[in-house]
């Protein structure tokens, strides 16, 4: 087998101006370009969805920026891990990304800044109930990142499944023209789905954070096998407190697309959780 290196040297945009110009450039050739938003702290999962990016695109932009609109005040912002020199190397060795766009928080939100983009549909309940503030950041930053970089398309994680439906749902009420894709999550060989949050895990709490992929692949067997939905979201809430989970936000069974409450499993359906080890909040889905 022939091993080629595929390392090269990434540019850098740091703002609207040169991200624009950038992909402007690209695009007068005929590119077909992808954007892969993410807040750095890369890992498998975020290179994941550049390879699935690069299918479909000729030129493919990773945004890193750490919004701060989407934490609340009691939030991991400012210990969220940050390490640009390290996101671009592993970048740059994977090499399927074609420009890094890294601005600061000034650039994104500059003073006097005071506009919202606020998504209802799929962003209500679930993490809404636990962080009400976070689908208002998240849709805000997206769509000044895909105004900036105008993607013919982007990649987002299954990982973060209710934030794919908002994303979805943005670019169709917003008429974007954009192709959302969906990227499978990435996981550990013991199931545990790969986070920038995991970092935070003592070696003792990393062993009960296995057990969420497991136990929602039990509270899935079991509403498919005809446990009624309330019955089986609570048993799978409770497999979580015995496995050593703090805290469960939600174990949830809901429609697939629209995240809606379901009775029983008669269309596509997704089964959602939220649960926390000491500070960290952990979340993970898988297909019912
Ligand atoms: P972040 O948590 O950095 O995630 C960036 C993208 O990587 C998201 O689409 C997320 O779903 C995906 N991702 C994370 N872990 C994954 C895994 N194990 N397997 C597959 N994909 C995974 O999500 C955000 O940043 C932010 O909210 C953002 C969309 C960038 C807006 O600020």
């Amino acid at each position: 087998m022939l091993v080629m290196a595929v390392s090269k040297r990434l540019e850098t945009a740091i703002n609207a101006v040169e991200v624009r110009l950038r992909v402007r450039l690209w695009r007068n050739k005929g590119s077909v370009i992808a954007l892969v938003p993410t807040m750095g702290a890369l890992h498998a999962g975020h290179l994941a969805l550049i390879d699935a990016a690069r299918v479909k695109a000729d030129k493919v932009v990773v945004s890193i920026f750490v919004n701060p609109a989407q934490f609340a005040p009691h939030e991991d912002f400012t210990r969220y891990p940050r390490d640009l020199t390290r996101d671009t190397a592993s970048l740059e060795q994977h090499g399927g990304a074609d420009l890094i766009y890294a601005p600061e928080v000034e650039a994104v939100y500059p003073a006097g800044f005071a506009t919202h983009v606020s998504v209802e549909g799929p962003a209500r309940g679930l993490e809404t109930d636990f962080r009400p503030h976070f689908f208002g950041g998240v849709a805000t930053v997206l769509t000044k990142l895909f105004l900036q970089c105008a993607p013919d398309l982007v990649a987002f994680g299954e990982k973060d499944y209710q934030q794919l439906l908002v994303v979805k749902r943005l670019v169709q009420d917003l008429d974007l023209g954009i192709t959302v894709m969906g990227v499978p999550t990435v996981r550990e060989p013991d199931g545990l789905a790969l986070s920038s949050r995991n970092a935070y895990l003592s070696a003792e709490q990393r062993a009960v954070a296995a057990s969420l992929n497991r136990v929602l692949r039990a509270t899935a067997d079991s509403a498919k096998s005809g446990v009624s939905i309330p019955q089986a979201e609570a048993e799978g809430a409770a497999q979580l407190i015995n496995a050593g989970f703090d805290r469960v936000d939600y174990v949830a069974v809901r429609d697939a697309e629209t995240l809606e409450q379901i009775r029983e499993i008669a269309r596509p359906a997704r089964v959602l959780a939220a649960a926390r080890i000491g500070n960290v909040r952990l979340i993970d889905n898988m297909a019912v």
